[in-house]
């Protein structure tokens, strides 16, 4: 049994670039979160494929074994960010299932199963978080769920692709063709060296049948979604849409009440909002019944800005477990 003022301790499941990201943060925000807290937050261990991968942040120790992790008891709070389906899915129910507390900003996960890993959360008394599945660094899915809770939201229109948008911004502003936009997307570290999930418009897609459910209560599948991507855009329509002051961008939108719901390029006039954001920047536009049109701009995706939303969750996941404590204490003075 655990002391009543004991560390909350976190295992990573993935140590690249936005678990890496995460240990940064907490490095530089070490003071406020134990004040925060009331108790040290402290990362136990991280899941990696290759230990012996140089990394930009140290941990004490890394591990190639799950279990290490899922089945440490010592471990309150596991955070799933190693990415893809499998074996994350699995990982992540095996965590409930050991009563942890689970964090991820796995939006391909959360877009095929969030529905049954929330349910499986439910039915294990844990909370299952991810606010950094969707826009990275911009937090929105807790303003979605308490800052909106007393107004509906009609309509979710917005940048959901940092690394499309970085593409987009050079083929427009600077005149270059999309294989050179996307290997320097590639060499920036904006791009994977397999880029297709972003340029196919499947990333705004997971990240938009999110957004669905926490907006609309609806759920989607990807495959609902009518999707394109950017990958067909050449400069000479680029050059006859600017004359008539039109820009692309690869624009996620989503009209319940039309059945509409969407990724594609949308040529929108210079002065609309979302022209405005370039580079790897992602907007999200709400219209709502109450509030009408509201607007956020910002790192869709980074190591800091992502690990800082993920930290937030961590946050969250901690008070459940010191609360939790608590009530045993009170229960049994241990
Ligand atoms: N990057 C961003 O800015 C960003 C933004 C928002 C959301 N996300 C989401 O965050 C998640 C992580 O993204 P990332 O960019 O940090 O990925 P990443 O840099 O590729 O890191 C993945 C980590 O997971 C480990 N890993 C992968 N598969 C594994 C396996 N089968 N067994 C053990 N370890 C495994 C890797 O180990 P090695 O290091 O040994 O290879 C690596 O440490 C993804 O779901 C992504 O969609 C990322």
């Amino acid at each position: 049994m655990k002391n009543y003022q004991d560390d909350v301790r976190v295992g990573l499941l993935g140590f690249g670039t936005v678990g890496q990201g995460l240990v940064q943060g907490i490095n530089l925000q070490i003071d406020n979160i134990s004040s925060r807290l009331g108790a040290p937050l402290k990362i136990q261990r991280a899941l990696v494929q290759d230990a012996n991968k140089k990394r930009v942040v140290g941990l004490p120790e890394l591990t190639t074994n799950a279990r290490d992790i899922l089945e440490d008891p010592d471990i309150d709070i596991v955070v799933e960010v190693m990415g893809g389906e499998q074996p994350a899915y699995d990982y992540i129910k095996q965590a409930l299932g050991q009563r942890k507390q689970v964090v991820t900003a796995n939006k391909l996960l959360l877009a095929q199963h969030g529905p049954e890993l929330k349910a499986l959360a439910q039915r294990n008394g844990k909370g299952l978080l991810y606010e950094a599945s969707v826009l990275g660094g911009i937090p929105i899915l807790r303003t979605i769920q308490h800052g909106l809770c007393g107004d509906k939201v009609e309509e979710v229109k917005g940048i959901f692709n940092g690394t499309t948008n970085f593409i987009l911004t050079r083929m427009v502003e600077l005149g270059e063709d999309y294989p050179t936009a996307l290997r320097l997307a590639q060499e920036a570290g904006y791009a994977e060296a397999d880029p297709t999930m972003d340029v196919s418009g499947l990333d705004a897609a997971c990240k938009l049948v999110i957004l669905c459910r926490e907006c609309f209560d609806l759920e989607f599948h990807l495959k609902d979604v009518t999707m394109s991507g950017i990958e067909h855009l050449d400069q000479r329509q680029i050059t006859l849409e600017k004359r008539q002051g039109r820009i692309p961008k690869l624009i996620a939108c989503a009209k319940p009440q039309n059945g509409e719901i969407q990724v594609g390029v949308q040529w929108l006039p210079e002065t609309d909002l979302l022209s405005r954001v370039s580079g790897v920047q992602n907007a999200l536009s709400l219209k709502t019944l109450l509030a009408g049109e509201l607007f956020w701009s910002g790192p869709g995706a980074g190591g800091l800005a992502t690990g800082g939303a993920v930290l937030g969750d961590i946050m969250e996941a901690a008070e459940r477990v010191l609360t939790e404590r608590d009530t045993v204490f009170q229960q049994t003075g241990k």
